[in-house]
């Protein structure tokens, strides 16, 4: 849809009517309303009205056109991601999280629609991101104040740009903010073909550091771990490969990490506890598995490992935003070069029941949905 131009509108009483399927939510009503303001179009939107399971509790509604105030900007998005970390506010099990109801979503692009009066700096036909991100994503249209948004190239891959954030910054943050890594070290992570997995290994090879990656077992190992060899992964096992008395025997010529990156807990995260060095750290940043992290006393003892834990939400709001930013700007220029890749599934909007299952796993391993507009 071509952006819209402002122009400055007579009060007139306009009446908006839903269909009249939207009448029970409260994102449904038909209204009658006196304005002389700019108003955003109607919106489409991924809602929910409590907390629990999210492929019984979401659904596709309408929502009215919103005010465009004198500070705001209306963005047409264009796309949008479910990460595990949606799908876990939805459950209720995630600390932060919107209070139902609520629209699903936390990242995503989208292309400037109409700017308010105050607006400086950005234009209709902009792309930007919701910098550092923020909830309700999962629609078509948002109006939010300017400072929310952050302006980026266009010459971005949308998916690229809707995703950019919450996995990739994440692998970032966490090759930099615990260990010091030089070139010709080693890591060690489980979960490697998540976003995050697939981002620590081209990160890590771009500084010439070295990555032992451990996946689940599956169908379809062999080509999974020639793939993330292409990505410029040094060595791939699956869980049960690991299975052996000394997996340090594994390493050939790699040497012992000091660094592992665990993203699966339950017996993965025992793995990568072998596999690191004393003194070694391990930092947990996701439970995909749902088991929780074992640690023998004997590597507390004689290895002196170190647990420590990451959340990008924190570091987000440790007054960073300048700083998300930047490497945000960074990160993006990474992948415009194609020195950072991952997979994806773009999805249209309206399958977004489908989407959602596969990211609940219920289709087995699938790449990473992104919602399109
Ligand atoms: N702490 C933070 O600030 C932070 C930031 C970003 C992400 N995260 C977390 O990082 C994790 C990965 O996120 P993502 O978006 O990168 O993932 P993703 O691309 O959506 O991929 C999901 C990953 O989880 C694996 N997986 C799914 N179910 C599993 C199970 N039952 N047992 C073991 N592994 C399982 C998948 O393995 P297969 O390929 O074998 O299916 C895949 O590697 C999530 O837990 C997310 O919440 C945390």
């Amino acid at each position: 849809m071509a952006a819209m131009k402002l122009v400055a509108v007579r009060p007139v009483i306009k009446t908006v009517s839903f269909h009249s399927g939207l009448q029970k939510s409260p994102f449904r009503r038909n209204y009658v309303r006196a304005f002389s303001a700019i108003m955003s179009p109607p919106s489409k939107a991924v809602v929910y009205d409590q907390l629990g399971a999210p492929d019984k509790l979401t659904r596709i509604v309408e929502i009215p056109p919103a005010e465009i105030k004198d500070n705001d900007v209306c963005v047409k998005m264009l796309a949008a991601p479910i990460n595990p970390s949606d799908i876990n506010r939805i459950e209720g099990v995630y600390p932060v999280r919107p209070v139902p109801p609520a629209i699903g979503g936390y990242e995503g692009v989208g292309e400037v629609y109409a700017v308010g009066s105050g607006v400086k700096g950005l234009s209709p036909g902009d792309w930007v991101i919701p910098s550092p991100p923020s909830f309700g994503t999962w629609q078509s249209y948002i109006v939010k104040e300017q400072s929310v948004w952050h302006k980026i190239n266009k010459d971005t891959p949308m998916e690229y740009a809707a995703t950019v954030t919450v996995n990739p910054l994440s692998a970032f943050r966490m090759l930099h903010d615990f260990v010091q890594l030089n070139s010709g070290d080693a890591i060690v992570q489980n979960g490697a073909t998540s976003i995050v997995g697939q981002c620590i290994i081209q990160l890590a090879r771009s500084q010439g550091v070295r990555s032992i990656n451990i996946i689940r077992d599956r169908a379809g190992a062999d080509e999974v771990k020639d793939k993330l060899k292409k990505l410029g992964a040094d060595e791939v096992f699956t869980e049960s490969q690991l299975e052996v008395k000394k997996v340090k025997d594994l390493l050939g010529t790699l040497p012992e990490p000091a660094l592992g990156l665990n993203c699966v807990g339950g017996n993965s995260a025992t793995l990568i506890l072998k596999f690191l060095r004393n003194e070694g750290t391990m930092v947990t940043y996701g439970g995909m598995s749902k088991k929780p992290v074992t640690v023998s006393t004997s590597s507390f003892i004689f290895k002196d490992l170190s647990l420590r834990g990451f959340w990008l939400q924190k570091w987000m709001s440790m007054d960073k935003a300048t700083e998300c930013r930047t490497m945000i700007d960074r990160l993006l220029g990474l992948m415009r070069d194609g020195k950072i890749k991952y997979d994806m599934e773009l999805v249209p909007f309206e399958d977004f029941h489908n989407a959602l299952d596969k990211a609940l796993g219920k289709q087995g391993s699938q790449p990473k949905q992104v919602l399109t507009f």
